[in-house]
């Protein structure tokens, strides 16, 4: 990838810059900035060159939410810093022209316009005229084929930022670990995590599968789940992970009766159930003490944890056994390597953040880059027409 160091000239040029700006946010606030502080690097890189920083980025699934609250959290981490309520037009071309070096501005949230998700390049040809240059920053969103990512590359000369290169390097080191190795895939959805489990299965001496995904290994292996959230992935194809020896499942599991879940007092029915217990009536919501002590041991064994998704239903407060597992990297001394919005939400809930060797920025793009070594936007940049 061409790096932002690359960049002979700075001063006084207009640089796009896709940062990761998808934060939380409640009551018009950023409820949770570590995106945001791992922007700082490219930012005030940028900043001290005397560019003008335009940032592009989104917020939530559907293009409903507005950025400006992350603009307003921003300003708080970096000086300089203002929002422009729309993302392409006069009106944006004219705010960045205004800019003065070393100043930031935030547009508005690429997905207001369909055009983004759909990678069109009309919408990719407006971006494009925004800037002189295109910077990548946003690797949790290098897993997207929209036109930001993967359009913009091919209409300015682009360069990999500070933040994706160092996501890029750690995680390709990631996926050759020192061993013993330790991995741990938690979260829902098979399909999305089908590359990484074939990937860790080659280069990692154990892999768990915790979460709602272990319910699928669970049921292809004979056991009962109940009423468990399944995928409905192929049995054949998670059988045929099933049959390494490497793979650890969870042994108990905290159950309630399915007819308890949503209400006021779910945990006061709640038990613990080996997973050869598991009645036909009940849920599974988190691993149980038994999972717990087996994690505890082959975390304490590993030199390298790598560790994405929750393993209970964590959502909805069923963290337990997600917090034991933080605890136990984080008490292990091994070089740990962890990414996804819950687990690393576990983390700093615990206060251990500092604990962990590297925290990715990426959920689903973690996944996919462990899984494949590569992601759509890092090969836009890597393809580029000029590069
Ligand atoms: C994330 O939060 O994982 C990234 O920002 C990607 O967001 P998306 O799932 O809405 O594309």
């Amino acid at each position: 990838m061409r790096s932002i160091r690359d960049i002979r000239l700075l001063a006084d040029i207009p640089v796009l810059v896709r940062a990761a700006l998808n934060v939380p946010v409640e009551n018009e606030s950023v409820v949770n900035d570590y995106r945001l502080r791992r922007a700082l690097p490219t930012i005030q890189y940028l900043k001290e060159r005397g560019a003008k920083v335009v940032l592009i980025g989104h917020i939530g699934e559907q293009g409903t939410e507005t950025l400006a609250p992350v603009a307003r959290a921003l300003g708080k981490l970096v000086p300089d810093v203002s929002f422009f309520p729309e993302t392409i037009g006069a009106g944006a071309r004219a705010a960045i022209r205004s800019l003065h070096p070393g100043q930031v501005l935030v547009l508005e949230n690429l997905r207001r316009d369909r055009r983004e998700k759909e990678n069109d390049s009309a919408f990719a040809r407006e971006l494009a005229t925004l800037a002189d240059i295109f910077v990548e920053d946003s690797f949790d969103t290098c897993h997207r084929v929209h036109a930001s990512i993967v359009g913009l590359p091919k209409l300015l000369p682009s360069y990999a930022g500070l933040l994706l290169e160092e996501e890029a390097r750690v995680l390709l080191q990631a996926r050759a670990p020192e061993h013993p190795a330790f991995a741990v895939i938690g979260g829902a959805k098979f399909n999305t995590k089908e590359a990484v489990l074939t990937t860790l299965l080659s280069s990692y001496d154990h892999l768990f599968i915790g979460g709602a995904l272990a319910h699928d290994f669970l049921k292809a292996s004979g056991k009962e789940v109940g009423k468990s959230l399944v995928s409905g992935a192929d049995e054949q194809t998670i059988k045929n992970i099933l049959a390494s020896p490497k793979i650890v499942l969870p042994v108990d599991a905290l159950v309630i009766p399915a007819g308890a879940m949503g209400s006021m007092d779910a945990r006061a029915e709640a038990r613990i159930a080996s997973v050869d217990d598991v009645r036909s009536d009940e849920v599974i919501l988190d691993h149980g003490p038994a999972t717990v002590a087996l994690l505890k041991e082959l975390a304490q064994k590993a030199k390298v944890i790598l560790w994405n998704g929750p393993l209970g239903n964590y959502e909805n407060g069923f963290i337990e056994a997600t917090d034991a597992l933080a605890r136990a990297i984080a008490a292990s001394g091994a070089y740990s390597v962890v990414g996804g919005g819950d687990t690393v939400a576990s983390i700093q809930n615990l206060g251990l953040l500092s604990r962990f060797s590297f925290v990715s920025t990426g959920g689903g793009a973690m996944l996919d880059f462990i899984g494949n070594g590569t992601l759509p936007g890092i090969e836009a940049l890597n393809n580029q027409p000029s590069a």
